[in-house]
């Protein structure tokens, strides 16, 4: 397979509604082929985030870098172009509620391509079977539940082989062990199609253990972006509180508290739960031909749960 994904370059990314600063001056890469993931407290812009990437939304000032052409500057017949490249997972699913899932599935391929109806019932029944869903063709997304639907808009979100995959809270809404197999059904596919992947979520558990990054956005600007182990050691505040989940912190109910509160807070903290152990990587399953990128994350956990036992 010579298909590595491609990279995403924003640079100095701003983006307002009116007179409301959404988040400013972001400016992250996402390598091609990795998967990173999105954080955030609600209400911080992720969902924006990932529609200007698509550029579905303008944003102010920035750029957004993809195969050498700034995609924000792009006119609208070229973006069109450039959205092929991505597939999207929309926060609500985003089916159509009068068409049965095979359907549903089929709709990229019957708008954008001109295959023939026997090739797309090829391609939407192998993406069925990747997500798990065969047999479940002739169903309404009415009469299926959320984790199905989830799995559906994903199988959708797959059809026209896209080089870039965007995830709206995948796992919104699903019990642990379907969020388990989801992220198991990430990191496998991550390793068979070699797109590039951005995740946003809430579930701290699945940031941990997925992606090669992790982001967060915090009070109108991303805190941090940068490989997974350096996030979840990392001594930010704001990051230390959202990837170990606990009240303490820079992050309140209302997303922001005043200093005067995080002082006080901190001060009476006397005891703290220890932050969590570095997570083990997820890998792909077995029977999945691991490409070099993989293996040798594969390789490299191994060699860090040799060490562990040794020490231990
Ligand atoms: N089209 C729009 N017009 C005006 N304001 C918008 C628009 N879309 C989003 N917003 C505002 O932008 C802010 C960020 O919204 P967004 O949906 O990106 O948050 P989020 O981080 O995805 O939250 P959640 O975790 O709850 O999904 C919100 O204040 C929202 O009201
Ligand atoms: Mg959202």
């Amino acid at each position: 397979m010579d298909r590595m994904g491609v990279e995403i370059c924003v640079e100095g990314l701003t983006k307002s509604f009116g007179h409301q600063v959404i988040w400013q001056d972001v400016s992250l890469t996402m390598p091609a082929g990795e998967v990173s993931v999105m954080l955030g407290p609600s209400g911080t812009g992720k969902s924006v985030f990932l529609k200007t990437l698509v550029g579905l939304l303008k944003p102010e000032r920035g750029s957004i870098t993809i195969q050498g052409r700034d995609i924000t500057k792009l006119r609208e017949r070229d973006l069109y172009e450039v959205r092929k490249l991505f597939g999207v997972l929309f926060q609500d699913g985003a089916l159509f509620g009068s068409m049965n899932l095979y359907d549903n599935i089929a709709f990229p391929l019957r708008e954008h391509t001109r295959k023939s109806e026997s090739e797309i019932r090829r391609i939407v029944l192998e993406k069925m079977d990747m997500v798990g869903l065969i047999g479940s063709e002739d169903k309404l997304p009415g009469e299926i539940s959320g984790g199905m639907r989830k799995r559906a808009g994903l199988a959708r979100a797959l059809v026209l082989d896209p080089e870039i995959i965007l995830f709206d809270e995948p796992d919104s809404g699903l019990d642990p062990v379907r969020v388990a197999y989801l992220n198991q059904l990430i990191v496998d596919l991550n390793a068979q199609i070699d797109a590039t992947f951005l995740i946003v979520t809430h579930d701290i558990a699945s940031a941990r253990q997925v992606p090669d990054n992790i982001g967060l956005l915090f009070r109108r600007e991303l805190v941090m972006f940068g490989p997974r182990e350096q996030l979840l050691t990392s001594e930010e505040p704001v990051v230390r509180q959202f990837l170990n989940g606990r009240m303490q912190g820079p992050i309140g109910m209302a997303e922001e508290k005043d200093a005067a509160q995080v002082e006080q807070e901190l001060a009476q903290l006397a005891d703290p739960a220890p932050d969590q152990e570095l997570t083990p990587r997820l890998l792909p399953g077995p029977g999945i031909t691991r490409p070099p990128r993989w293996q040798a994350i594969a390789d490299r956990e191994a060699a860090l749960h040799r060490k562990e036992v040794a020490d231990a």
